[in-house]
């Protein structure tokens, strides 16, 4: 096992009717900034229950973050929040909602000309106000997590920093009854890709992980179908939601080898594309384990055999057999795995490393091998 430091300071509400607590979480606040997305919490019910539960306590809203949160909007937060002299920032939505609340909180304190800059060249912050999340999508993690994902122009970058924490996150199942289908499936794949890009790598000796890692795997595998077929269904529901959760708040990540390749490469068919980003993952992670089968070969076969029930003695065929039942799990939910699903060719592909080498891209993968050339080859593979 490797070395790690671990430490998750998320205040977990975690079932129905947790919302109202918010009340008691927010009460020695000065002033409070709602932040959500582009209205879905005005339709469900979700905005006034947080509105309920702040009767006392001073606020302010900013609404229409988009999916895929932008700069440009995120800016115009941080100047409302300014001028208000907010103290706290509640986040109410999903994974972009929530990463660009995580923008904004270092945005408010930072100094320099551009807050961008922070996720451009990765710099330390030392302040940003606290916030806190009422989850409406579970998918990314987000709200267990120090990560952001933000877009300006063609650049969709990650960041991460202990100060970005959320003190609290209100998990309610309930309020994801309202979202469509599609968006339920994208947070399935999306925390199922979580899981093998810390799990699918190469060993280190962390059976705890791995099995965690294989739980969450085969607990999405049974209970994702259960959702989709019933969407009110509670305990699936729930079950799901915490999978996506646990997929991305470090416990399973610790002591073992990641490879984010699957993500950075995923990012840019958003950027560039504008897919959700579930369903990119789905068409660059199959390719990519076929294109790295060598290196991840014991993991694949354990992938393969525990996940899938696969017992094959040629090792081939075994690997092979667990990437398509995969690709088969991802079909089910109606989620397409190639890039001419979404009417891309090899022209694409030329623009992603085009957009990679205006970055100075360097490499990806848990033996950072995964250079240029071979995101070109990642993608041939998913045509
Ligand atoms: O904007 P509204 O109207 O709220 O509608 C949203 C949005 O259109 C809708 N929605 C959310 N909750 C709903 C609902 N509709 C009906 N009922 C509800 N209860 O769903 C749409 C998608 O929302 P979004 O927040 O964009 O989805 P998701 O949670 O998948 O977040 C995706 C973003 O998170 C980043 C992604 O890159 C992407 O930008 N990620 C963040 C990570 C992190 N912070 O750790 C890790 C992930 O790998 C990922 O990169
Ligand atoms: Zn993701």
């Amino acid at each position: 096992m490797l070395n790690f430091e671990f430490q998750n300071p998320v205040h977990v509400l975690f079932g129905k009717g947790e919302i109202a607590k918010l009340s008691h979480l927010l009460k020695n606040k000065k002033k409070v900034m709602i932040t959500f997305g582009g209205g879905s919490i005005k339709k469900n019910g979700v905005y006034q229950q947080v509105v309920n539960a702040l009767e006392g306590i001073s606020f302010v809203e900013f609404g229409g973050i988009e999916p895929n949160p932008r700069y440009e909007t995120l800016m115009e937060a941080v100047a409302l929040a300014k001028k208000e002299g907010v103290d706290f920032l509640l986040a109410v939505g999903g994974g972009s909602v929530i990463d660009g609340t995580k923008f904004i909180a270092q945005a408010i304190c930072y100094e320099g000309s551009d807050p961008f800059d922070v996720y451009r060249k990765r710099l330390p912050i030392t302040k940003a106000i606290e916030l806190g999340s009422v989850l409406t999508l579970s998918a990314t993690g987000s709200e267990m997590n120090m990560f952001t994902v933000v877009t300006k122009g063609k650049d969709k970058l990650g960041y991460g920093h202990p100060l970005l924490y959320p003190k609290f996150s209100i998990i309610d199942p309930t309020v994801m009854f309202s979202l469509p289908k599609k968006q339920v499936a994208n947070g399935i794949v999306d925390a199922f890709v979580h899981v093998t890009e810390q799990y699918l790598t190469y060993p280190v000796n962390t059976p705890l992980q791995d099995r965690i890692a294989e739980g969450i795997l085969l607990t999405l595998l049974e209970e994702g179908p259960k959702v989709m077929s019933n969407l009110e269904d509670y305990d699936a529901r729930a079950n799901m939601v915490w999978c996506c959760t646990m997929a991305l708040n470090g416990i399973i990540g610790v002591g073992v080898v990641h490879d984010w390749a699957t993500h950075g490469i995923g990012h840019e068919l958003t950027a560039l594309q504008g897919i959700d980003h579930g369903r990119t993952l789905a068409v660059v992670l199959p390719s990519l384990l076929r294109v790295q089968k060598d290196k991840k070969k014991e993991k694949l076969l354990q992938f393969a055999n525990r996940v899938f029930g696969i017992n094959e003695s040629d090792e081939n065929k075994a690997i092979e057999l667990g990437i398509k039942a995969m690709e088969e799990f991802f079909h089910s939910l109606e989620v397409p795995t190639t890039l001419g699903d979404y009417g891309l060719d090899r022209s694409f592909i030329e623009e992603v490393k085009e957009n990679l080498r205006s970055r100075q891209f360097g490499a990806l993968g848990e033996h950072q091998d995964i250079d240029l050339e071979k995101v070109g080859l990642i993608l041939e593979g998913a045509l």
